[in-house]
């Protein structure tokens, strides 16, 4: 890590190695905003067809940001993307990877177990100035540092999807995370270009506590029929009112005469409230392998809250391996 200061006094860490684990769709992301900000990134997966496939999600993703850029120059736009994906190499070989990083970025498979099992083997062969961060949805950051004997370089770094678009990174401290780290992983944050918040390590965290249980709301009121069962569940749980499922049950009232399809809850969320996508389109966007996961772990933390609840619907499709737009249908089809 070169520590350094940056024109407007503002402290600036510089991390340049930077190792992402899981060239998925949040890990290909990553990858490919830290290479545009000037990292030499290693993308890790565990096969080099997988890594084939998340450097094309890069190229698909550079493209579309080149057209804009280089609208009238696309030999430009060609070389700008050249050159970015020059920045990122692969490995399917985690524990060599680490070895010349200053930062590991993980986005694996939402697990805990398999999270754990990652970090204690890096933990071993990584330098000990490297900082470990999960951009887990859901987990305890606590609990997947526990693996490992650096806990005070250890913490959450949780980006959104699209991570080319999406301008937040929450990034968490557990109580043993170290000002240093939380400063290193700010900064970072901020040279990628996004806009980084504190949060602590809560379930969900700020923006995933809020949003996914409004998906799993949406979900329910699609599966149950809208008006009746958004009633019962209000007054079985008047605990579960909250200003998002309250935007949902406004949209009720305007149904009364019968079933919302998941087509009219998508339209009366982007268009009454605003959403760029509706709690269907973002739930296939996302996967639906990680709303399952997420809610999941929300339950096991806390399992009497009802905003925590299961769908069977959900439950169905992710067992039907319809996990939304990566597997070509979710709630809805893809082409
Ligand atoms: N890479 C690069 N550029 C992209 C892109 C990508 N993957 N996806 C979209 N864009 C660009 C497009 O090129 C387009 O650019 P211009 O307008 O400048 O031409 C712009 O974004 C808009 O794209 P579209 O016209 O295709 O579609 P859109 O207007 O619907 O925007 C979107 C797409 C940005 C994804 C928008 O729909 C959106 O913000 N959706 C909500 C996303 C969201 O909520 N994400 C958070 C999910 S939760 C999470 O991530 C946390 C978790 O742990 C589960
Ligand atoms: P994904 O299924 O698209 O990608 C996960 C990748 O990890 C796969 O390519 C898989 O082969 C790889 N992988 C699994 N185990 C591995 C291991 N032991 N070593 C190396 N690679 C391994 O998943 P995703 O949507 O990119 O999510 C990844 C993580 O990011 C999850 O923790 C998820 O909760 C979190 N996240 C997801 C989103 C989202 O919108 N999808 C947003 C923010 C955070």
């Amino acid at each position: 890590i070169v520590r350094g200061f940056s024109s407007s006094a503002v402290r600036n860490v510089v991390i340049k190695n930077v190792t992402i684990i899981g060239g998925g769709q949040m890990g290909a992301g990553i990858a490919q905003v830290a290479a545009s900000t000037g990292h030499s990134v290693t993308l890790v997966d565990t096969s080099d067809d997988i890594l084939k496939k998340s450097i094309k999600l890069i190229e698909g993703s550079l493209k579309r940001v080149a057209k804009k850029k280089f609208s009238d120059k696309p030999e430009a736009g060609e070389e700008f993307i050249k050159k970015i994906v020059q920045k990122v190499s692969t490995s399917t070989d985690a524990e060599s990877a680490v070895q010349g990083s200053d930062l590991v970025v993980e986005a694996i498979v939402e697990n805990l177990k398999i999270k754990q099992d990652l970090f204690s083997r890096l933990d071993k062969l990584a330098p000990s100035h490297t900082i470990f961060a999960s951009n887990t949805s859901s987990l305890s950051i606590c609990d997947i540092a526990s693996s490992t004997n650096r806990q005070d370089r250890f913490g959450g770094l949780h980006f959104f999807n699209p991570v080319a678009m999406m301008k937040l990174v929450e990034v968490i401290g557990t109580p043993a995370t170290s000002q240093d780290t939380l400063d290193s992983l700010l900064d970072f944050s901020k040279v990628l270009g996004k806009t980084p918040v504190s949060c602590k390590d809560t379930s969900g965290f700020i923006v995933n506590r809020l949003l996914v249980p409004c998906m799993m709301e949406a979900i329910r009121l699609y599966e149950r029929g809208v008006c009746t069962c958004c009633f019962y569940s209000s007054f079985k749980h008047p605990s579960s009112f909250s200003p998002i499922p309250l935007t949902l049950l406004i949209f009720c009232f305007s149904n009364l005469s019968g079933d919302a399809s998941k087509e009219d809850i998508d339209i009366g969320m982007k268009l009454g409230a605003g959403y760029p996508m509706g709690p269907f389109e973002l739930a296939d966007y996302v996967g639906l392998d990680i709303v399952k996961a997420v809610i999941e772990a929300f339950k096991t933390k806390d399992p009497k809250n009802p905003l925590f609840d299961s769908s069977d619907l959900l439950n169905k499709l992710v067992a039907e391996g319809k996990l939304g737009i990566k597997t070509g249908e979710g709630f809805y089809k893809h082409k």
